[in-house]
């Protein structure tokens, strides 16, 4: 089943055309010129010489472009963006041809079939700290095991809001047969229902690579009969009713204004409605709702609509039963000055129940 799902990564290009090649030695504002008319280039020799381009175009266009206010910044990084990624690579036998290259095992991963061809060098960035994020893995603080994301899957990279579940989970005293875990993404959630003592946990995502991520993960071992899985819309093929439904959703409203809309990020404004009608269905009698949210959108001025509250005030399907609320740690200092707004940013966990 899992086979036949396909997973989002980046296109890979093979060249039909002479490219202009650009090495150490090459005429950096003759190769900047050719970015700017449209023009590929080929980096060669070594991968370094890809970064220094980059630093020579973000270098250009910071002379060229205004860059303060936040539409500027919002030309200029659409501009370094598209001439960036007219900047290419070259892939044999799934390994960067350039020499002193990271390895990154993506390549082998995700294009089993196709063992030559060109990426954009922002594209292989992507892919190099993806790689590294899955090798290395991720210590979770509630978890004995790291998390191993896959490529193009949410992870987290703060700690707080799991926290606040491992704590509810502690105190949970309910029955614990089965739960659903709506947008597992690399699958954190998840694992800590089972390590409480969860017998089966039923997850879906809507992005294909969190799905096959997992299920790769899990491979065969007793975890897999534990979570099972399916790529789909909220509930996807899950109907059965649960004791427990946990959701952390997007935490952001999209808008018009965000130039790549990321799933995990950005919730439009059917996604809350939709869920919460599912939800009612497949929630027993005596079950729990948990959502997983934050105030980041009202502390950043995003929006001062709550899209739980706004649920609860108009009564119907669930009440309240607590909201935890955690207050996310301190930026670090060196970070602190663009992120103030950090200062007072709360993780929250609403339990709701039927009515
Ligand atoms: C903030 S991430 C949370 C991932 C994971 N549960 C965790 O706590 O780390 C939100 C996840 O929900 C998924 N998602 C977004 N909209 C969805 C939908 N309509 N149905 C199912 N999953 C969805 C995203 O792809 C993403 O993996």
């Amino acid at each position: 089943m899992i086979t036949n799902i396909h997973v989002n990564k980046p296109e890979p290009m093979v060249s039909g055309k002479q490219l202009e090649l650009f090495n150490s030695t090459s005429d950096i504002r003759s190769t900047i010129k050719a970015l700017v008319a449209g023009k590929p280039v080929l980096i060669t020799a070594f991968y370094s010489n890809g970064l220094l381009l980059l630093k020579e175009l973000q270098m250009y266009l910071k002379n060229k472009l205004p860059n303060k206010t936040f539409q500027e910044q919002r030309v200029f990084r659409a501009e370094y963006h598209k001439l960036s990624n007219l900047v290419l690579i070259e892939i044999a036998a799934h390994k960067l041809t350039v020499k002193k290259s990271p390895s990154i095992g993506w390549l082998e991963k995700l294009y089993p079939e196709t063992s030559d061809f060109l990426l954009t060098f922002p594209q292989v960035q992507g892919l190099n700290s993806a790689w590294q994020w899955y090798q290395n893995g991720i210590s979770i603080p509630v978890l004995r095991n790291k998390l191993h994301p896959y490529y193009g899957t949410y992870f987290p990279t703060r700690f707080d809001h799991l926290i606040l579940f491992d704590n509810w989970l502690k105190r949970y005293e309910g029955p614990k047969k089965s739960a659903i875990d709506v947008g597992i993404g690399s699958g954190v959630l998840s694992f800590q229902m089972i390590k409480s003592g969860f017998q089966k946990v039923f997850g879906t995502d809507v992005n294909p690579n969190a799905i096959v991520g997992l299920t790769e993960f899990m491979g065969d071992t007793k975890l897999s009969r534990k979570i099972e899985l399916d790529f789909g819309h909220l509930f996807g093929k899950f109907e059965k009713q649960t004791e427990l439904i946990v959701f952390n959703p997007p935490w952001l409203p999209e808008s018009k204004d965000i130039d790549n809309l990321d799933g995990a990020i950005y919730y439009n404004q059917n996604l809350f409605p939709d869920f919460f009608e599912a939800a009612k269905k497949r929630l027993l009698p005596e079950g729990k709702l948990v959502i997983v949210f934050s105030n980041l959108a009202q502390i950043t001025n995003v929006t001062n609509r709550h899209p739980i509250e706004k649920e609860l005030a108009k009564g119907g399907r669930f009440q309240l039963e607590a909201c935890l609320k955690r207050t996310v740690k301190k930026a670090s200092e060196k970070t602190k000055r663009d992120q103030n707004w950090r200062a007072s940013e709360e993780v929250e966990l609403w339990v709701l129940i039927n009515k």
